[in-house]
């Protein structure tokens, strides 16, 4: 009769073949036949550990789902360790113990299938002693607490019985047991279904990683999408507002104003003193001032809400010949963008351009301008640069009431993208921005 007790190591099996014929020959007790009979019970041991091992992991990469690879890898298993039925218990929340779809060798009306073992608090129970210290005992072929226990749970008709616990990493997550072999388990068999739990432990650690995974990416899916709605209402929204005030401006303001000038024209006409006709001919080149500058706010104001005629091209000439015109700073440009681009990113990309080149209208003392874009990398990338005074960046990002640049990093990082401000003062400016447009 063999009697062998299994320690909690986590699996080593210290009680294996290997063991015992190591303490046999150095105790000079192995007789040839002996030392023969040992070596191929090791040989046998091993092998099957490794089958055990390989069917851990080819089952997973054969992609089957969850209760096939539990149904093939018990078959295997019960195979090498001559088990008629093999079944893996897990560690359901709240401590209970159910079995793993497909056990395998039990029938589809089995009770093993209904079965929900709770573990006992003080964990002296043979279930918890399996499951958190890996302790067995085996003798006589089988573990007789162990089938005591599983009659008492109602799975009765169990010749014999072994099992192991189940590790995944440092995590005991259930139990691996082999029921009635008809020549009775030995400690080896005990071995080989250890290293077996071993192995999908790791495969059940790197299934659960792998789901987690999914979600994340799941999640981080959602908000892209998420994002990228936030960024079309915010830019219909804006374009909506920019409609509304430049109609405002061109419907009331400007005919207000041409209704004004025609009227000081006539004032002009019927005026007879000399004085007074300077005095008008003042006023009426003030009023035209008033409404060049105006009409340049409604270009700039109209251009940026971007209808869908004006091409993102086009609206960058304008809007550099109106630079050049009004400020007198020569525009370098080499424009390579696709004509098809999202609306949301073409929005972007020209308010980002404007606010780029009114800094350098208003802040600079530029005599150049140089603009290029391309598309690179799933996306567009912009670079604005001036040859003016330059600044320095971290005084003038955050300045109350200055939004511009801030606003350039905000539309581009709210994109997925990224926003550089790079400048030094007397050495010129420039930004740069990537939007990606998948
Ligand atoms: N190209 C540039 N050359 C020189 N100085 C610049 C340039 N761009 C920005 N600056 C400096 O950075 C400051 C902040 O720019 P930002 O665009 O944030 O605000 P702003 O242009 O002053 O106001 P707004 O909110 O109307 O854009 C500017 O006031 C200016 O001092
Ligand atoms: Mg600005």
């Amino acid at each position: 009769m063999e009697v062998a007790t299994l320690p909690a190591d986590g699996g080593s099996g210290d009680a294996s073949a290997l063991q015992e014929a190591r303490r046999l020959r150095t105790a000079g007790q192995l007789k040839p036949r002996q030392r023969a009979r040992a070596a191929q019970r090791l040989e046998k041991a091993q092998a099957a550990a490794s089958i055990a091992l390989g069917a851990a992991s080819s089952y997973l990469e054969a992609e089957m789902d969850l209760p096939a690879y539990f149904a093939h890898l018990g078959e295997t298993i019960a195979g090498l360790v001559g088990a008629r039925r093999v079944a893996f218990w897990r560690l359901a929340p709240r401590g209970v113990l159910a079995v793993q779809r497909e056990p395998f060798g039990f029938g589809p009306h089995s009770s093993i299938r209904n079965l929900n073992i709770e573990l006992r608090l003080d964990g002296e129970g043979i279930a918890e002693r399996i499951v958190f210290r890996d302790e067995l005992d085996v003798a006589g072929g089988t573990c007789k607490e162990l089938e005591d226990f599983w009659s008492d749970n109602g799975l009765t008709g169990i010749r014999n019985a072994i099992a192991v616990s189940w590790p995944a990493g440092d995590r005991r997550i259930g139990a691996l047991a082999a029921y009635d072999s008809k020549r009775g388990f030995t400690s080896d068999d005990a071995w080989v279904l250890r290293v077996a739990a071993m192995a999908t432990g790791l495969v059940w650690q790197y299934r659960e990683a792998e789901e987690e995974l999914d979600v994340t990416v799941e999640r981080l899916e959602e908000a892209m999408v998420a994002r990228r709605h936030l960024l079309a209402n915010v830019a219909a929204g804006g374009d909506e507002a920019r409609r509304r005030f430049a109609s405002a401006l061109h419907d009331d303001s400007l005919q207000l104003l041409t209704a004004a000038e025609l009227q000081l024209e006539r004032m002009r006409n019927d005026s007879a003193s000399g004085q007074q006709l300077a005095q008008l001919n003042q006023l009426a080149a003030t009023i035209k001032k008033v409404e060049d500058s105006l009409r340049r706010l409604l270009t700039n104001v109209s251009a940026e809400a971007l209808d869908p005629p004006v091409g993102l091209h086009e609206a960058i000439r304008d809007r550099l010949e109106s630079m050049r015109v009004h400020s007198g700073i020569e525009p370098d440009v080499d424009l390579r963008l696709p004509d098809k681009l999202p609306d949301d990113v073409k929005s972007i990309v020209f308010r980002n351009i404007t606010e780029a080149l009114t800094n350098v209208e208003k802040h600079a003392h530029a005599s150049r301008v140089h603009i290029a874009t391309a598309a690179i990398d799933g996306g567009v990338v912009v670079e604005v640069s001036d040859d003016g005074t330059g600044f320095v960046v971290d005084e003038c990002l955050y300045v109350p009431g200055h939004l511009g640049l801030l606003a350039m990093k905000e539309r581009a990082q709210l994109a997925g993208g990224w926003c550089r401000i790079v400048s030094e003062p007397g050495a010129g400016a420039k930004v740069e921005f990537w939007v990606p447009t998948a």
